[in-house]
C-alpha cells in the first residue's frame, strides 16, 4: 500500500476539465493551515527521500510558471510538484497527483482563510461543490480537522454539508502531536477528536471512519494509505 511514486498531472478549474480515465480518486480537503501540505507530503514520501531543492534556479522558473515545491524526489526517479495554481491570490484548483500509476490524490483548495465568509462560500460553491457532487470516481473526501484546537464553526458546517449531500467521507485529525494549551481550549487532542465527533453526529447515518493523524511525527500515515487501499479494493 506504499506510495512508489507519484506525479503531478494537471490543475483543473471545473469537473469537466479534471482527468477522464475514471481510475479512483481521494480528496483532501481542509481549513487553510490545517496541515494540508504537510499532510499530503508525508503521505507521498518514502522513507528514504532526498530532498532535491538545491537548484534554485529551476524551482524559481517553475514557480514562475504556476509549480513550486519541488522538493521531494523519491527513490531517485519521479519528482513531486506541487502546482501553484492562483487567481485573484486564492488557491481555486482542482489539483490531481497520480499515485503508483493507478490512483488519484487531488488537493482542493483551503477554505476560511483570510476572506469574509460569503466568500468563502462562494468559492467554495464555484470549484468544490461541483466536484464532490459530479465525479463519479470520487471513492472518498477525506475532511482534515485541526485536533489541536476546539472545533471551528466553518468545519462543521462542511461537514454538515458533505452529510448532507451523502458525499463519502472520512475525518483525518491533524496536528495530534500537539500538547494541549490554555490559549487552544485548554484541551488534548484526543479530546478535541471526540468533541468534534460528537458534535457531527447528527449530520449522517452512519459515523464516518476517522484517522488520528500527526506530519511530525508521521502518525496515522500507514493507516490512511491502509484504509484508502481497502476503500479501493487493491
Ligand atoms: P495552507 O496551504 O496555507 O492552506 O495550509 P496547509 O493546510 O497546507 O497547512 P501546512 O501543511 O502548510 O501547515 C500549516 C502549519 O501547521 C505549518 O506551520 C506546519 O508546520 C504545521 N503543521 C502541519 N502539520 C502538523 C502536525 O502534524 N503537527 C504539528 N505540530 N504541526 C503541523
Ligand atoms: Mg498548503
Amino acid at each position: 500500500v506504499d506510495v512508489v511514486n507519484a506525479e503531478f498531472v494537471k490543475s483543473s478549474v471545473k469537473t469537466e476539465d479534471c482527468p477522464s480515465d475514471g481510475i479512483p480518486e481521494f480528496a483532501l480537503v481542509g481549513r487553510s493551515n490545517v496541515g494540508k501540505s504537510s499532510l499530503l507530503n508525508s503521505l507521498v514520501r518514502r522513507k528514504r527521500l532526498a530532498l532535491t531543492s538545491k537548484k534554485p534556479g529551476i524551482k524559481h522558473f517553475l514557480f514562475r510558471l504556476g509549480f513550486e515545491i519541488s522538493t521531494f524526489r523519491s527513490e531517485g526517479t519521479k519528482v513531486l510538484f506541487i502546482p501553484r495554481c492562483k487567481k485573484k491570490g486564492k488557491t481555486q484548483c482542482i489539483n490531481h497527483f497520480r499515485i503508483n500509476d493507478s490512483w488519484y490524490l487531488v488537493d482542493l483548495p483551503g477554505y476560511g482563510y483570510a476572506a469574509a465568509p460569503h466568500e468563502v462560500r462562494t468559492d467554495w460553491a464555484k470549484f468544490t461543490k461541483d466536484y464532490f457532487l459530479n465525479r463519479p470516481n470520487l471513492v472518498s473526501v477525506f475532511l482534515l480537522i485541526d485536533a489541536s484546537i476546539p472545533a471551528k464553526k466553518i468545519d462543521l458546517e462542511y461537514a454538515s454539508w458533505l452529510g448532507q449531500n451523502q458525499i463519502p467521507m472520512t475525518l483525518v485529525f491533524t496536528k495530534c502531536d500537539k500538547r494541549k494549551k490554555k490559549k487552544n481550549g485548554g484541551k488534548r487532542p484526543e479530546e478535541n477528536v471526540q468533541d468534534f465527533q460528537e458534535l457531527i453526529r447528527g449530520f449522517f447515518q452512519t459515523a464516518p471512519p476517522w484517522i488520528m493523524t500527526s506530519s511530525v511525527t508521521n502518525q496515522g500515515r500507514d493507516e490512511i494509505l491502509l484504509h484508502m487501499s481497502q476503500l479501493r479494493n487493491y
